[in-house]
């Protein structure tokens, strides 16, 4: 949700930051804006509604001169898009860059109006930048008219402050988004994110929540909440700049849904061995926590709510473990009745996700008996807060559509419940978990090699507005992501039912005008959603099925059969997920959308 960029440098740093923003451009897209001080202190502010690129058109071939900047590219929260709500936001000398929201911010203002003082935007932004100017208008140093003023906010934020009063120097302080400092040789960066600096360095220093940093050239000086100077560990990042370029393909999805072999190998890595899951890999403390779960409660947002819908099945199959999945903004605010050895389950790629930290922190307010989080992010939020976490190590994932997340989340699931079963003395369930685990990076290779297939059919769905996603059991949620992944990149409106519903309401939306995708595996239900599709074809439905070759299902008039390599039972949700990824891909491409940045959207929601 929105990106920050910033640097101190003996060079010029707006090239820096330029890059840093294209990195970033996919947390936020509606405009952008940057501003550097030069070596006099005379502050440039250039901003523009629209994409990076139109910054960068707004710039010209001459960047601005100046070893001191900062840079933003924006998600709307506070104001519509457009440049004057674009950051970063100016009053008198301080210009800042901000993530998150300022809760307060109208009360602020009124004060600050009635005290004298105009706004050119209508965001919560361009108060806190008032109020911290206010202070060092007054003669305070910077750092201490931002330390000072920070008591008066309420919300979250991350900010990024400078002065042409002290050119050489970024003030940044977090509270609820995160923040990284790229420390380099003879300079130092900040950013919302690793991956907009990894042009520059791969040492990198995390903010935690409350700290303000003090950032120059030749030093960090951070102060935690308690106003207390500290040290905070300088870390080496694993990732390389190519991490987050497109190598090759059209699109970042395009990369990271073929990506999902190798990455699902990774996240398999070194955590099983002899049929069975490694403990010790899933992280120090792992067995005493699984020991004490006697129920588990999932918790997540999107994408990652529907991995937890399929954990639910595999949870009450292969361990016997009753499970509870709920969205996070839900599960935050309702009343609990906690069952005693309840775990709680927080899945998340960014793990910056609003409702997801919230959840996890009412989840301790409220007595659950631990909180572990499934999570691609090392240094995010969530991990640090978790009592344990197993990373998925998709590696960044760009696209704001999740995919490689998604199937990677699946994995790591996989592997949670296979310990989980054995704890509860299943050991052959745990066989069966891992054998196919194992086997998941070949046949999902095997179900990529569909997308001629697919692409062929999105040509069939291009020109429809509505459509109807079918599935049952753990393939429910397959359908529901199918249909997620169609709405968000192409517009097309989808919904997604448990086959078992359609004659309770949605079969009345059946014509021949509305294309019903079903997800049809070889497994227990396959003779009753084949009842179901009767169902749709008796209307006049046009029914676009991907079947496990198993199934042998055929094709006929109006009933279109698509072959999924068939996997084992377990796998098969996460295998039948490839081809609708595929399909709402195609259908995208085809309707000429911006697959990677789809409107209205951004990929790490800060903000509730
Ligand atoms: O980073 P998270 O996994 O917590 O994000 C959750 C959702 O915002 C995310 O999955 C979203 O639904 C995706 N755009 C779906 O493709």
């Amino acid at each position: 949700m929105c990106g920050i960029v910033g640097g101190c440098a003996q060079r010029d740093v707006a090239a820096v930051l330029l890059e840093g923003l294209r990195r970033l451009e996919y947390r936020g897209y509606d405009s952008a804006g940057m501003a550097v001080i030069d070596r006099e202190g005379g502050l440039s502010r250039t901003r523009a509604s629209g994409r990076v690129d139109d910054l960068a058109a707004a710039l010209g071939p001459e960047l601005p001169a100046g070893g001191t900047g900062i840079a933003h590219t924006r998600w709307a929260t506070h104001g519509v898009p457009s440049e004057a709500n674009a950051h970063p936001h100016a009053a008198g000398e301080v210009a800042l860059v901000h993530n998150g929201i300022i809760e307060n911010h109208e009360r602020l203002r009124e004060r600050l109006a009635a005290a004298g003082h105009a706004f050119q935007s209508e965001t919560d932004t361009e108060v806190a930048a008032t109020l911290f100017a206010d202070r060092h208008r007054a003669g305070t140093p910077l750092l201490e008219a931002v330390r000072g003023s920070l008591a008066e906010l309420e919300g979250a934020y991350a900010f990024v402050v400078i002065s042409g009063h002290e050119p050489g120097r970024m003030v940044a302080c977090r509270s609820g988004s995160p923040l990284v400092i790229g420390v380099g040789i003879g300079e130092h960066f900040i950013a919302s994110d690793v991956a907009a600096l990894l042009p520059v360095t791969r040492q990198f220093i995390f903010l935690e929540d409350g700290d303000v940093a003090d950032i120059s050239r030749e030093a960090v000086t951070i102060y935690d909440a308690d106003g207390q100077a500290v040290e905070r560990p300088v870390r080496t990042s694993e990732l390389s700049p190519e991490a987050v370029e497109r190598g090759g393909y059209r699109h970042f999805m395009a990369k990271e849904i073929h990506e999902q072999p190798a990455a699902v190998a990774e996240t398999l890595e070194g955590r099983y061995a002899d049929g069975g899951v490694r403990e010790a890999a899933l992280g120090p403390g792992a067995t005493a926590m699984l020991d004490q779960a006697e129920r588990l409660q999932i918790v997540a947002c999107g994408t990652s709510y529907h991995a937890g819908m399929i954990a639910r099945y595999w949870a009450a199959a292969y361990a016997g473990l009753p499970c509870e999945v709920e969205v996070a903004s839900e599960f935050r605010y309702r009343a609990h009745a906690v069952t005693p050895g309840t775990l709680v389950i927080l899945i998340s790629q960014s793990g910056e996700t609003a409702d997801v930290l919230a959840a996890l922190r009412e989840s301790r307010r409220l007595g659950y008996a631990g909180a572990l989080a499934i999570c691609n992010v090392p240094e995010s939020s969530l991990v640090r807060e978790a009592d344990l976490a197993l990373l998925t190590r998709a590696g960044p994932e760009i696209g704001v559509a999740s995919t490689k997340a998604f199937t990677t989340q699946l994995t790591a699931l996989l592997l949670l419940v296979g310990a989980l079963a054995r704890r509860r003395g299943r050991p052959q369930a745990e066989g069966e978990l891992v054998r196919a685990a194992g086997s998941l990076p070949g046949d999902l290779e095997r179900a990529l090699a569909v997308e001629p297939q697919v692409s062929a059919l999105a040509e069939q769905l291009v020109d429809r507005g509505h459509a109807l996603f079918l599935g049952r059991g753990p393939h429910f949620p397959v359908a529901l992501e199918g249909s997620l992944k169609l709405k968000e990149i192409s517009y097309v409106h989808a919904e997604a039912y448990p086959a078992g519903e359609l004659k309770h309401g949605p079969l009345a939306l059946v014509d021949g005008e509305m294309p019903v995708v079903a997800v049809a595996p070889r497994d227990d239900l396959l003779d009753k959603l084949r009842a179901n599709l009767q169902e749709v074809r008796a209307r006049g439905g046009r029914l676009y099925v991907f079947a496990d070759e198993a199934a042998a299902l055929r094709s006929e008039s109006g009933f279109h059969v698509l072959p999924v390599p068939a996997g084992p039972e377990p796998t098969s949700p996460v295998i039948h997920t490839i081809p609708l990824q595929l399909l709402a891909y195609h259908v995208a491409v085809l309707r000429g959308t911006d697959v990677d940045k789809p409107r209205n959207l951004a990929k790490s929601v800060t903000v509730e």
